[in-house]
């Protein structure tokens, strides 16, 4: 069996990119600026900057003495400018300690600013064919599409695995395969075919032990990132209900829920029946439990208690809100979704009539 990186060799050759203008050069200083600003940049963008700042800024030394105000005027329109910031700082550094020349183990690439563990090896691997494992967005995809991997790429134990998955699939420096190609190819692939959404899994060398592709899961991988922890609300909704019908209130126009119609809200702090004697001068009697509702907005989690509550006083004259509604009207009332799920419970109590 052809092993991942043998498939991957034979389709960077045919089906790779390889007239970008950072390739067929071995000048660390190119490669190094290709790979900042393809960071968070896609190639189409790139090229022509790339072109005018290498023509700009031709070394190491000449960028390193460049004052920083011309470097971020020639980066200008690229964005995430700390990048510019980085680039020249990086290069005084290798000018004043390295005699301007690029430093050739990982190691002390990575402790160059603006140079993280995936970029260090792209350059490895492009100017100096180290073997490295490379770990960038594209890569990522690739990777958790292709062993299955659960999980958000940014947590630390998944960023483990794949650490260890890249490395595990690097070629084998014996078989005397092209660092260089495999790794192109693992951009290229990401790049082209495994796309984030709708990739094209049938042009995919990878296509037969694909995890994702296999089990029909490419939409879910990778894990997305997890969302933050809402904020929790508690709320109680007074269930009214009087000859069969239910008292809605139509909500002002702004606010959660506006301009749609909704049981009257209390605070959960609040004792249900005497605030209806209190402030509407209803006697209101308990008829049974409706469970709680969990509702999420996109800023909080919302816990609905509704109380069910059987109006048994003959006059509601200081009640000067709300309508009351039939269950059937309500439910073809302009109603929220939360709403619509209580009513439905309360049909199901069985307790209070509906139409028809
Ligand atoms: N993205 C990051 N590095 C790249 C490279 N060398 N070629 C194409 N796309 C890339
Ligand atoms: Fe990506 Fe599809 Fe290829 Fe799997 S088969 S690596 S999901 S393009």
């Amino acid at each position: 069996m052809p092993t991942i990186a043998t498939k991957l060799i034979r389709w960077q050759t045919q089906h790779g990119r390889h007239h970008l203008p950072w390739q067929g050069t071995r000048d660390p200083y190119a490669i190094w600026l290709s790979e900042i600003m393809l960071q968070q940049t896609q190639v189409i963008t790139v090229i022509p900057y790339y072109q005018r700042f290498i023509q700009r800024f031709p070394s190491i030394a000449h960028l390193a003495l460049a004052p920083q105000d011309d470097v971020l005027a020639c980066w200008s329109g690229l964005g995430y400018y700390s990048r510019a910031r980085n680039l020249s700082h990086a290069a005084q550094i290798i000018r004043q300690d390295y005699q301007s020349k690029f430093p050739q183990s990982i190691e002390l690439i990575q402790e160059l600013p603006g140079i993280g563990r995936s970029t260090a090896a792209a350059i490895a691997v492009f100017a100096f064919g180290q073997y490295a494992a490379i770990l960038d967005g594209n890569v990522k995809r690739v990777f958790t599409r292709y062993f299955g991997i659960d999980g958000y790429p940014g947590k630390a134990d998944v960023q483990k695995q794949l650490w260890h998955k890249a490395n595990a699939c690097l070629p084998k420096k014996t078989a005397n395969q092209s660092i260089e190609t495999y790794t192109q190819a693992l951009m290229d692939l990401g790049s082209i075919v495994c796309t984030r959404s709708k990739p094209d899994c049938t042009s995919c060398p990878l296509q037969h032990n694909c995890v994702a592709h296999q089990e029909n899961c490419t939409d879910k991988l990778p894990s997305p990132k997890p969302r933050k922890q809402l904020p929790k609300k508690e709320t109680i909704f007074l269930m009214l209900i009087k000859q069969n019908k239910i008292l809605l209130e139509k909500r002002p126009p702004s606010g959660i829920w506006g301009g749609l119609w909704c049981p009257l809200e209390i605070s959960t702090s609040e004792n249900t029946i005497a605030y209806c004697q209190q402030t509407y001068g209803l006697e209101v009697r308990p008829l049974g439990n409706i469970s709680p509702l969990d509702h999420t907005f996109t800023h909080f989690k919302l816990k609905i208690h509704p109380h069910l509550l059987q109006v048994v006083s003959p006059n509601d004259a200081l009640l000067q809100k709300g309508k009351w509604m039939a269950l059937d009207d309500a439910l073809e009332s302009a109603i929220p979704t939360p709403v619509r799920k209580l009513l439905k419970r309360v049909i199901l109590t069985d307790l209070v009539k509906t139409n028809g």
